[in-house]
């Protein structure tokens, strides 16, 4: 069920944006980003409650799936905090790991995602349980075709959580079930989200500067 919006975090006005002055920023990025939209700190903290609320709701085994690549670092700290949980019965959640990477044509020839793993692969989803970890939904496109694509394999269920949705009037409508934040219509970088295999090595999600993208340009 898609998370009512009164329960994510809105960082989407300006006074969401911290000075770069406020946090340690490696020096190599001084000049690429803008300001500090969510401190690492504060990344930590949600993803300890978004695991939380993963493991009250869940009904079983989870094959947590990871997006590659940006899904990756929101994929490690989640599946951490997850295992040291314990549902209301005092039991935790056993968990198996799955990497996905996913490419999306969006030209009007091809609507299909592409998946790195198999079909073979993806049979082992049938009456599964799965748990589709995302970095960020933006226009929605990607995780709307990607669960269709799914669909196909009878999982038992499919849940989403995404740390990220843009607040963009070019989504789709798609909500995940799990959202961190909800960001504004600006390009983010840090937290494993890049900018061409840039900035992976920055642990804030900041917002990024037009010397940002014009030195990282390819
Ligand atoms: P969508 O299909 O438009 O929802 O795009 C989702 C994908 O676009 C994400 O998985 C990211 O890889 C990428 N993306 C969208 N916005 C950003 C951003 O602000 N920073 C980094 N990657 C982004």
């Amino acid at each position: 069920m898609p998370m009512d919006a009164s329960k994510w975090i809105d960082v989407t006005t300006d006074k969401n944006h911290y000075s770069l002055d406020h946090f340690l920023i490696p020096t190599h990025y001084e000049k690429d980003v803008s300001s500090i939209l969510i401190p690492h700190g504060v990344i930590m903290d949600r993803v300890n409650k978004l695991a939380r609320l993963i493991v009250d709701e869940a009904t079983g085994p989870l094959v947590v799936c990871c997006i590659l690549k940006g899904g990756h670092q929101y994929f490690a700290d989640l599946v951490n905090a997850v295992k040291k949980l314990t549902n209301k019965e005092g039991k935790t959640v056993p968990l198996s790991l799955e990497f996905i990477r996913v490419k999306s044509y969006k030209n009007d020839k091809s609507e299909g995602v592409t998946l790195s793993i198999s079909d073979d692969e993806c049979k082992e989803f049938q009456g599964k349980n799965l748990l589709i970890v995302e970095d960020i939904i933006d226009t929605g496109a990607t995780m709307v075709r990607l669960l269709k694509k799914l669909e196909e394999f009878s999982p038992k269920s499919i849940k989403v959580t995404s740390l990220l949705i843009k607040k963009t009037p070019k989504s789709n409508g798609y909500i995940p079930d799990y959202v961190g934040f909800s960001i504004p219509d600006e390009f983010v970088v840090g937290y494993a989200l890049d900018y061409n295999e840039y900035f992976r090595d920055l642990d804030h999600i900041c917002v990024i500067s037009d010397h940002g993208k014009k030195a990282y340009a390819v």
